[in-house]
């Protein structure tokens, strides 16, 4: 059955650009409540720790040195159906995908840089909310 929450992160080039207000709006206009937030900094540990399902990939140290470099916030949404839902209007990991009204769309500037997360399962929302807020 689906759950009603999802996790989120703004990434640090989307902090960096002054899109976290936008991003916010983008995330509250579709319907998505915030129930936990926050600013704060990942450190390297953090990071390789929250993307240790990629540890093997090839784009993992850059990854990690890329989502420790600066602020981001962290987030818990509540919709119906969050997981699916948050997924769509992220849009496609690679901006160049990513289809129109998304917010990699109008904010991700690269595969790497792709202004926010979301989680890809109920499971793994639950994990990594509590990696941030407990
Ligand atoms: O974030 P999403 O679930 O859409 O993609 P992922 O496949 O779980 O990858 C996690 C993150 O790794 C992406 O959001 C990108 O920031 C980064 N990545 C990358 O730098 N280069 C790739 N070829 C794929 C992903
Ligand atoms: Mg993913």
């Amino acid at each position: 059955m689906a759950t009603n929450r999802t996790f989120t992160m703004i990434k640090p080039d989307a902090v960096e650009n002054g899109h976290i207000g936008g991003i916010l709006s983008m995330i509250t206009e579709a319907g998505f409540r915030i129930v936990s937030l926050k600013l704060t900094q990942l450190t390297t540990a953090d990071a390789k720790a929250f993307y240790a399902v990629h540890s093997e990939r090839p784009f993992y140290g850059e990854l990690v040195e890329f989502m420790s470099r600066g602020p981001i916030v962290a987030a818990i949404l509540e919709k119906d159906n969050a997981v699916e839902e948050f997924r769509k209007l992220i849009g496609a990991t690679n901006p160049a995908d990513a289809v129109e009204g998304t917010i990699r769309k109008k904010y991700a500037t690269s595969v790497g840089e792709n202004a926010v997360h979301g989680s890809d399962s109920d499971e793994n929302a639950k994990i990594e909310g509590d990696f941030f807020f407990n």
